[in-house]
């Protein structure tokens, strides 16, 4: 095979090396470390693999697309047919094209009835990995299409295990470790929504890989709908990464000259463990995804309104809250569900949205314009996508609905989903949405969606749930033309919906329904894999938590707030002064530090397990926070040194202590009186900070302690 047949993509220490010779069927080379000089032809000879006893009598390279008919038994990627007919087929290369720094590989089956593009982009500042694909039917037949996985990408064969991201509402994110066996390792998500169960990514890495070091790569299907991923070890030692959209049956129906255009996903690969990994990932997120909205604007802290009333509404303590909000420190101020329509519980007026007069008898106006008085942003919920069926909307629209003829839904939240494929339905909601946020001057929006949908049938038939993702998609799109500077949260019963797509069209994640501090460090530090703190939002709930009953003092619900997108939804008008004052001190602090919080690079800090450390390090590496949080009682008297990662070992930085601001030991002197760290505070070695470590105070589990360092001048030194 010539030079010409093999290109290259690469960035930042990682490259991807395809083979994509005209008329043959192309391949993944390599994904990993960069290969430097290498002539590419050398690894043609290098990867030769031989002819073995009991298997086939020549070897089978698996393809791009890793279609079904290419003679191997590998779990395929691409899987289509026409009447049953035409499933076996091989795509082979037509076209190569490099526009951009982007790479589109276009292949055709033999009878030229298919054309498969898939288009890899490596992103120069982050060496993060993007791919499209697009599927088009060139036949005269109509092509059932069963799946069309975006990639699925050689591993090296040292990755041996991986880190898969899933839970359950009220419990996102909760990390768990695979070692990869033998076999397939698979997670389908069908909630129709990103869900909570099946984030959709993983890392694979080899055993040894730890936050600072070893081989790793972290894979996204940025897609709110469906998906499928999955990991195959084969007999012949050839293990695939592979992510999709998973399709309902005969879902994806493509008429002659119709496209499938499949869900993109991002990946970035990491010989320096799994730090960097989160480093690129949360930088290409802010760089390439996010709208300068939300990367460059300053995130205000919340209050919303949600755990401190729920249904109970009035304007009254809406105006009570406001005002205490204001007080200690709130720049935004978000209804929630329950001003609208008949919803004065969750099982009525979904979908009517107009202001309840039986509520707010003279509208909500007032209010708005005391909030903005109050210096705060008026933002508002809604959860366009649903409708209960006791509600005006579904008497009118009993059909508006996606059901599957023939069989009953299973009741969720009292709600059903509405079809938004239908151009009326999205109509009525861009309508009804666009009228409030111009009567009522919002500038912020908690976009909720809070079921699953299992029978996503449209009219009771096809299912429906690729389109029904393009369709939100589309109305979200079309509400922020109509309104550029809108900004929208998107919260799905907590973190149901984050992913890279629904952040390209809204600017936060409501990361959980639990606030919990002690079980928030754990999601948190989850999702800071794919998700920067900016995105995450992160809120003071009450001392008693609703969803756990755990009792937690103000200082831990402060200290897990301010690693986020901070705010609150406490009930101020309960909460007790001191308390109260706390609170302020720590927004306060928040407001001080968000500017590095929200632009600094993350490091999850290696610990014993019960605790949770974490330092924010600005980019030149001249200023940090250091979160370390006990999350369990020590089985030893002493904790061990807290090692802090990321500064530059050749400087010197002032350590305080700068949360909680007292009782911060369980007996003294400690490291604390030792350094003055409540006070003027001492100078250390960044290369002692990181490698020998600051001994933590002995105090009491479910603490926190937060520190700010500082680089100091020569001469200060
Ligand atoms: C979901 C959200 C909550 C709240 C309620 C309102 O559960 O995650 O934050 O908005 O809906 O019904």
């Amino acid at each position: 095979m010539g030079a010409s047949a093999l290109f290259s993509l690469e960035a930042q220490g990682s490259q991807l090396v395809i083979s994509a010779a005209t008329g043959e069927v192309p391949r993944i080379l390599h994904w990993g470390a960069s290969l430097g000089s290498t002539d590419l032809n050398e690894l043609e000879v290098l990867g030769f693999r031989q002819v073995v006893h009991g298997g086939p009598g020549r070897s089978v390279e698996p393809s791009l697309a890793h279609e079904a008919g290419q003679g191997t038994g590998f779990p395929p990627g691409l899987t289509l047919h026409r009447g049953g007919d035409d499933w076996a087929f091989l795509l082979k290369t037509v076209s190569v094209e490099q526009r951009d720094g982007a790479l589109i590989v276009s292949t055709e089956d033999e009878r030229r009835t298919l054309r498969h593009r898939a288009t890899f982009s490596i992103a120069e500042k982050t060496g993060v990995l993007s791919v499209a694909v697009e599927l088009e039917n060139l036949g005269a037949e109509e092509l059932m299409l069963d799946q069309c996985a975006t990639l699925t990408m050689p591993l090296d064969g040292q990755m041996n295990s991986a880190l898969s991201f899933g839970g359950r509402w009220s419990g996102e994110f909760q990390t768990e470790e695979i070692d990869l066996y033998r076999g397939s390792f698979v997670r389908e998500n069908r909630a129709g929504r990103t869900s909570h169960e099946n984030f959709p990514a993983f890392i694979a890495k080899t055993s040894s890989t730890d936050e600072t070091s070893g081989a790793c790569a972290a894979f996204h299907l940025a897609w709110s709908g469906n998906s499928r991923m999955r990991i195959d070890r084969q007999p012949d030692g050839r293990t695939y990464a592979q992510l999709g959209e998973l399709l309902f049956p005969g879902e994806m129906v493509l008429k002659p000259g119709e496209r499938y255009e499949a869900p993109s996903v991002v990946a970035v690969w990491s010989g320096e463990g799994l730090g960097a990994l989160s480093h690129a990932m949360q930088r290409h997120l802010r760089s390439e995804i996010l709208d300068p909205r939300a990367s460059e604007k300053v995130r205000p802290v919340h209050y919303n309104t949600w755990e401190a009333v729920y249904f109970d509404h009035s304007p009254e303590q809406l105006l009570a809250l406001a005002e205490s909000a204001a007080e200690v420190g709130a720049e935004r101020f978000v209804l929630d569900d329950g001003w609208f329509g008949s919803r004065r519980n969750d099982q009525a007026g979904l979908g009517d949205w107009w202001i309840s007069e039986e509520v707010y008898t003279d509208g909500l106006t007032a209010i708005a314009d005391r909030v903005r008085d109050l210096g705060m942003e008026f933002g508002i919920w809604f959860e366009p996508e649903m409708v209960n069926p006791d509600s005006d909307l579904y008497r009118l629209h009993p059909d508006w609905v996606l059901t599957a003829r023939d069989v009953e839904d299973v009741p969720f939240r009292n709600q059903l989903t509405l079809d938004l494929s239908k151009r009326e339905v999205s109509d009525y909601l861009f309508t009804a949405i666009e009228k409030i946020v111009r009567e009522l001057s919002v500038s912020y929006i908690k976009w909720d969606m809070n079921r699953d949908t299992h029978h996503p049938g449209h009219d009771g038939g096809r299912a429906s749930m690729h389109r029904q993702t393009r369709a939100l998609y589309a109305l979200i799109d079309r509400l922020r033309e109509a309104h550029p500077d809108l900004e929208i949260e998107s919260c799905s019963s907590g973190g149901a919906r984050t992913d890279y797509a629904i952040l390209k069209r809204t600017d936060r994640l409501w990361t959980s329904d639990n606030n919990d501090a002690l079980e928030r460090q754990q999601i948190q530090r989850g999702a800071s894999h794919f998700f920067p703190l900016r995105v995450l939002g992160s809120h003071v709930g009450p001392k008693v938590c609703h969803i756990t009953g755990r009792t937690l003092q103000m200082e831990l619900r402060v200290a897990t707030a301010i690693f986020g997108h901070m705010g609150m939804e406490v009930d101020l008008r309960t909460e007790e002064r001191q308390d109260l004052e706390v609170l302020k001190a720590g927004i306060a602090l928040y407001k001080e530090h968000r500017g590095l919080l929200h632009a600094g690079r993350q490091h999850r800090l290696e610990t014993d397990p019960w605790y949770i450390a974490q330092a924010v390090v600005s980019e030149d590496k001249g200023e940090a926070l250091v979160s370390s949080v006990k999350m369990e009682r020590d089985p030893f008297t002493h904790p061990q040194r807290l090692r802090v990662a990321g500064l530059d070992p050749d400087r010197r930085y002032r350590t305080r202590i700068v949360w909680p601001q007292s009782s911060l030991s369980l007996t003294s002197p400690s490291v604390v009186e030792a350094g003055d760290l409540l006070g003027e505070g001492s100078v250390f070695q960044g290369a002692a900070l990181m490698n020998f470590g600051i001994q933590l105070p002995a105090n009491f589990p479910q603490t926190a302690v937060i520190y700010h360092l500082s680089a100091v001048s020569d001469g200060e030194a």
